[in-house]
């Protein structure tokens, strides 16, 4: 049976919770998965989400009955308000189709799908999404899956660990015009490099001339500066534009809620017309695969979002997650630098933004740090801050020194 099966490779991101999980050596550390942990290496439940579902769960009127195909409206209304801002002119005037998804991977993969099915790939146009050089992993298997072959455009320039903007400039300049960009609205992942708002302007000025498609995916809103809405700014900027564009939107990061599966899709159209007819597509689609999204995480955001008291504590948490991460970011860079006076420069370390640092190791290097240090990471030198702490930081920069000099 199923004998012309081949056997697949090992997600090369959930491998690392795996293997972690079944390491006893005591001193092993965590930096695969872009997961958040506290100092203690716990996953943290933000006190906000602890009183959301406190009292969502003591509700009386609270039942199980399947929400609405497109999602539940106060969670797809709130969710579309944060990332596009209030006082968006696109929310103002009816031209987003919002739908609830399942996290930020369902958004992209219902994102992709509807592309695939209704962008007009004709005139000159290829059926490719450009994928930026590197992205996150799952990128590429979610755009193949839905029929739009993924190729790269240049992002990350290894010399100087930081961004190829001209590169990337003149990519966006010769690509084929109406292409297809998916672009991380913030805290890229994995490099966390991200364009600076000088940057982003001039990407916005060559995608509107081109008539490219944005497709944005937003799943650090908060992680990169600790501010939801200077996370937002990117979008919003092109938004305002006219850019055409649709964004994925994530909250297992910025809520912890990664077992949820909250997420949302918000596609900006030219009409509040056009607008109804992308949903009721999206609407289709979603019908399709998961007739209606799961209740509970959009509930708990909703109640978050909604309440004026809980959406002040929600930043706070939000902030007490990225304040935890700079810190070690400037943790790790003074031990590598000043105390263990590491070969390199690590000013890249603290430069970087978000869940990641590009380390800018090599993949034997990082393997190396997985077999004989017990740390886990991916091989192409991204380490998720996230996993580091004040217990175990010294004992990542001792084994990264180790790798480095050889
Ligand atoms: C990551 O890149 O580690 C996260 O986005 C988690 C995931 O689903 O891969």
């Amino acid at each position: 049976k199923w004998d012309s099966v081949p056997l697949a490779p090992a997600d090369p991101i959930y491998k690392l919770t795996y293997a972690y999980k079944d390491d006893t050596y005591p001193q092993k550390v965590n930096l695969g998965v872009g997961a958040y942990r506290d100092d203690n290496s716990k996953p943290w439940v933000l006190p906000v989400v602890k009183k959301a579902t406190d009292i969502l769960l003591n509700d009386p009127a609270l039942d199980h009955e399947y929400l609405p195909i497109t999602g539940l409206p106060d969670f797809t209304n709130a969710a579309a308000r944060l990332i596009l801002g209030p006082d968006s002119p696109a929310l103002l005037e009816g031209r987003v189709s919002s739908v609830q998804t399942i996290s930020g991977t369902g958004a992209n993969h219902l994102g992709g799908l509807f592309l695939s099915r209704f962008y007009r790939w004709d005139e000159g146009t290829p059926r490719v999404a450009y994928l930026s050089d590197p992205t996150w992993v799952n990128h590429f298997q979610i755009f193949r899956g839905v029929g739009i072959p993924p190729e790269t455009y240049p992002y990350y320039d290894p010399a100087t660990i930081g961004l190829a903007f001209d590169k990337y400039l003149a990519f966006l300049k010769s690509a084929p015009p109406r292409s297809v960009f998916v672009i991380h609205a913030c805290a890229h992942n994995p490099t966390g490099v991200d364009p600076t708002r000088e940057q982003w302007l001039q990407i916005a000025e060559v995608v509107l001339e081109r008539g490219h498609y944005v497709f944005f995916d937003s799943a650090y809103q908060g992680f990169a500066s600790g501010d939801l809405d200077a996370d937002a700014w990117a979008v919003r900027e092109f938004v305002k534009r006219g850019v055409p564009l649709l964004i994925c939107q994530s909250f297992a990061k910025n809520a912890g809620l990664y077992g949820e599966r909250v997420g949302a899709l918000h596609i900006v159209s030219p009409s509040s017309e056009a607008a109804v007819r992308v949903k009721s597509q999206l609407a289709i689609l979603t019908r399709s695969e998961i007739s209606s999204p799961p209740a509970y995480g959009a509930r708990v955001m909703a109640l978050i979002m909604n309440n004026a008291e809980l959406f002040e504590e929600w930043k706070r948490d939000i902030k007490t997650m990225a304040e935890r991460i700079i810190t070690m970011r400037k943790e790790l860079r003074r031990l590598l630098t000043e105390e263990l006076k590491t070969p390199g420069n690590w000013d890249h370390i603290v430069k970087q933004i978000g869940m990641f640092s590009f380390t800018g190791i090599t993949t034997e290097q990082s393997l190396a740090l997985t077999e004989k240090a017990h740390v886990y990471l991916t091989t192409n030198g991204r380490i998720s801050m996230a996993g580091l702490n004040s217990h175990n930081v010294r004992y990542f920069a001792e084994c990264l020194d180790k790798v480095v000099r050889g």
